[in-house]
């Protein structure tokens, strides 16, 4: 349906462009193209695509900025790059200029995934697919695709790294020999963020029969998303509310914090940083409380080998990327790009086909095989912590 509207904007015969001649013999062989317009327009470019991420204070859309920009201009596309400072006003402009800049697709990771409606009007108005990246989109029908992980097991993997850091799992997921009680308090990520209530449902999923049965306690009695949400996933405001938890539950009382769920490595630094600012020292082996994260960050990836960040998600950001370009391609050869998932992401107005990929549990002891080794990371990058 999508497909017959591009065409019938006149935008699939201009658009269509020939992957194969791409990659392979370059711009000017295109003879197994199935192109049907203009020959001329596909050996001149493949034309520009739109690439809009949140934030730069972050490395991981960095590196996926940098992954799908490169992946696009191998294609034989240009890029235009642009992040947006987690302003939602920044990134809502940097769009409209795309659209009126004539990109021929979007791939957009949304800051706030209801706050695009009118922009992805225009873009449909104007034939050009959005991809959304990583977030899904919502509340809009002018969404194509959605290239993604399978976010709610993400939640699932940070809750299971939690168990096993406080020794009630074992990492090959039996039962350890830990019995609790143990303190824990949790932390989700930012509310306008499809992604956060997904990891939120699938971490709790897996704490609450421990929290019944009360092998975890949490002091706070903070448990509903809301309470535990972090706004824009900043690092600073987790610390915050880390320091406050402390004040008002720990501080003065014989109760130590044993385990923090932490949805992402930004986050998870600002409540270590917390965590030592009132006394809590050492590594998780002398007895630091186990914080998880999420992205493998080089910064936290070079905390947990130091064993005081207990464990990360590795979500492989080239992965990601190599399926946007895919996507993005499919498209503008006049193709649907292949899902995967067709049920799971409602965005209020239709469910988005997908593409889901899979992550990972960092632990120290497997740092290198799925960091290094891959080389996601360099052993230089991950000892000195900066990319
Ligand atoms: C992403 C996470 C990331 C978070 C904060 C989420 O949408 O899926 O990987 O940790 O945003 O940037």
């Amino acid at each position: 349906m999508k497909f017959r509207k591009f065409l019938a904007a006149g935008a699939g015969a201009a658009l269509a462009f020939s992957l194969a001649a791409c990659s392979g013999g370059g711009a000017g062989s295109s003879s197994d193209s199935s192109a049907s317009g203009d020959d001329g327009a596909m050996m001149e470019e493949g034309g520009t695509i739109g690439v809009a991420m949140p934030t730069q204070t972050s490395s991981r859309w960095i590196a996926d900025g940098d992954a799908v920009k490169s992946g696009l201009e191998e294609q034989g596309f240009e890029v235009d790059l642009q992040f947006a400072a987690d302003d939602i006003p920044t990134q809502s402009q940097q769009i409209d200029n795309m659209i009126t800049n004539g990109v021929k697709a979007l791939i957009i990771a949304a800051i706030d995934g209801t706050a695009l409606s009118s922009q992805l009007q225009a873009a449909a108005d104007a034939g050009i697919p959005v991809i959304s990246y990583d977030r899904l989109i919502r509340d809009s029908e002018n969404v194509d695709f959605y290239v993604t992980f399978d976010n709610y097991n993400v939640g699932v993997q940070q809750a299971t790294s939690l168990l096993v850091g406080l020794g009630l799992l074992n990492e090959d997921g039996s039962e350890g020999d830990a019995s609790g009680p143990f303190n824990v308090e949790l932390f989700a990520g930012s509310l306008d963020d499809n992604n956060a209530h997904f990891f939120w449902q699938g971490a709790m999923d897996t704490l609450q029969p421990y929290i019944d049965e009360g092998t975890l306690v949490v002091p706070s009695g903070q448990m509903d998303i809301e309470q535990a949400a972090t706004l824009r996933w900043q690092q600073e405001t987790a610390q915050k509310r880390m320091e406050d938890l402390l004040t008002g539950n720990y501080v003065g009382t014989d109760k130590k914090v044993e385990g923090v769920l932490s949805p992402y490595d930004g986050l998870s630094r600002g409540i270590i940083t917390a965590l030592q600012n009132n006394g809590y020292s050492g590594t998780v082996e002398d007895g630091f409380p186990v914080v998880t994260g999420q992205d493998a960050e080089v910064e936290s990836v070079k905390l947990i080998v130091d064993g005081v960040q207990f464990s990360t998600i590795f979500k492989d950001t080239r992965k990601l990327a190599e399926q946007a370009v895919v996507a993005a391609t499919a498209y503008l050869n006049g193709e649907e790009p292949e899902a995967n998932d067709t049920e799971t992401y409602d965005n209020g107005v239709k469910v988005v086909p997908s593409y889901l990929l899979e992550s990972d549990i960092v632990y120290m002891d497997n740092v290198t095989e799925l960091l290094i080794d891959s080389g996601y990371w360099t052993q230089e990058q991950v000892d000195k912590g900066v990319a």
